[in-house]
């Protein structure tokens, strides 16, 4: 079969066609069928940024196609790098990479672009990434990222709204303690340790999959990390040697997996899931259980018999293994269809309720106090035009939308193409009326 080379430039226009789109929906009794997921944004993201420190062609797998990995594929060509799209793979080669300035039109739309931080760094001894600026998830600070390069040797300097890092001798191995646990910051410094000098340590490192599989890829690769899927990992950095990078597939995605169970979940309907990965998804397979559905499982299936009455739930978001924050909002709208009292607690981000509201108008019964939201249940919700104000909260609104009387639009769903790979096909081909429409 003849290889299809696609540039990276066509992938971006097609981006751009798709900003103004918006989602109808109508209600439907059931949903039947399987859903296959896509490979994790969150673990596709770090991944790209390590590319940086590779002196090979690096060969990707299973890259979901959503607008964040096109984002930051866009970030790399800027800065000199040849990404290519060849049959199922991409491909990037960083040897001709020149430019080390991550700027403000790119950074602004995805705060991740901060991954690329540390990999220039240790690559280049030097580089300027914009500081990403306000989230509508809450403050989002990065400065556990910046005080551990600064451990490092380090020398950070904030101007005009960049951050500016210098380490001309190389960054130095040493002790990180992380005040907060930080899924990328711990990304970050993990890929700053392996070209580093010397042995670094990150105590209290994020244990979340996507990190594991960062790890491993370098690991595998021959940057000796000590302690991988712990709180305490050991880097063994390069002294600035670039490294041969495996090929190397990205692992299931696990929110876009606990999305599509929500689904089976609030319109009552059993679905299975192919190319997933049941054990990265305990906590949101028990919090669905307590709500009274159960599972078949194999080693990459989950198929989930729906509760007939869904039951009210306590859930506090937490780091993992704990319950994700990034299904806190898909949660929330099947709360409305529990019966009885469900109370959510937020613990990561303190402004993650922006799809209260637009659940409100749907008629949900949810109230607010600080960090909590009480959810009663059961609701009618009514189909309406709402608006997604984040990635996670547009999926609760596609989840109500199932459920609500009548037709829903969801509106601004450049949120929702941000990490969810065709999610309306996807959902269509379960069943589900759903279509994308021009505003
Ligand atoms: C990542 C995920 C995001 C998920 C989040 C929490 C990616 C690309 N994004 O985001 O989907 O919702 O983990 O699971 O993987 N913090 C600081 N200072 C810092 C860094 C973080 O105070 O320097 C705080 C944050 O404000 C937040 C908490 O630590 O309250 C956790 O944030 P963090 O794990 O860094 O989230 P992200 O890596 O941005």
């Amino acid at each position: 079969m003849k290889s299809k080379l696609i540039r990276y430039n066509d992938i971006n226009n097609f981006q751009l066609k798709r900003h103004m789109d918006y989602l109808k929906a109508q209600s439907v009794d059931s949903l039947s069928g399987t859903i296959n997921i896509s490979g994790a944004k969150n673990a596709s993201l770090p991944l790209i940024a390590m590319t940086i420190l590779a002196k090979n062609d690096v060969n990707i797998r299973n890259l979901p196609h959503v607008a964040d990995i096109r984002t930051l594929l866009k970030l790399l060509t800027n800065l000199g790098a040849d990404v290519s799209f060849l049959d199922e793979k991409v491909v990037v080669d960083t040897k001709p990479l020149y430019e080390t300035k991550a700027t403000y039109d790119i950074v602004k739309t995805m705060r991740a672009s901060i991954l690329v931080l540390g990999p220039l760094l240790s690559r280049f001894g030097h580089c300027e990434v914009s500081l990403p600026g306000g989230c509508a998830i809450g403050q989002r600070p990065i400065d556990l990222h910046l005080k551990a390069l600064e451990q490092m040797g380090a020398q950070i300097e904030i101007k005009s709204g960049y951050i500016e890092a210098r380490a001309p001798e190389g960054l130095q191995g040493c002790s990180i303690i992380f005040d907060k646990i930080t899924v990328t910051g711990t990304a970050n410094i993990v890929m700053a340790a392996a070209l580093a000098n010397g042995k670094t340590t990150i105590t209290n490192a994020a244990l979340e999959p996507e990190v594991v599989q960062l790890c491993e890829v370098l690991n595998d690769s021959g940057v000796k990390i000590e302690g991988i899927g712990t709180a305490v990992l050991t880097i063994h950095g390069t002294a600035g040697k670039l490294i041969d990078i495996i090929d190397f597939s990205i692992i299931p995605d696990r929110i876009e997996a606990g999305t599509y169970l929500c689904a089976g979940a609030i319109t009552k309907s059993q679905i299975t899931l192919t190319s997933v990965e049941p054990k990265h998804l305990g906590a949101v397979l028990a919090k669905l259980e307590e709500m009274g559905s159960s599972f078949t499982l194999t080693d990459d299936t989950i198929t989930i018999h729906p509760a007939q009455n869904i039951k009210a739930v306590k859930i506090i978001t937490q780091e993992y293994p704990a319950f994700p924050t990034d299904m806190q909002a898909q949660f929330m709208a099947l709360a409305t269809q529990a019966d009885g009292v469900s109370i959510i607690e937020e613990r990561l981000f303190e402004n993650r309720f922006m799809h209260v509201s637009e659940l409100q108008r749907m008629g949900a019964d949810i109230s607010l106090n600080g960090h909590t939201a009480t959810v009663k249940g059961k609701t009618t919700l009514s189909g309406t035009d709402v608006m997604a104000t984040d990635l996670r909260a547009s999926s609760a609104l596609v989840l109500a939308a199932l459920v609500a009387n009548g037709e829903t639009n969801v509106h601004r769903i450049y949120h929702l193409d941000r990490g969810y790979d065709a999610l309306e096909k996807k959902l269509e081909g379960v069943g589900a009326d759903i279509k994308r429409l021009k505003e």
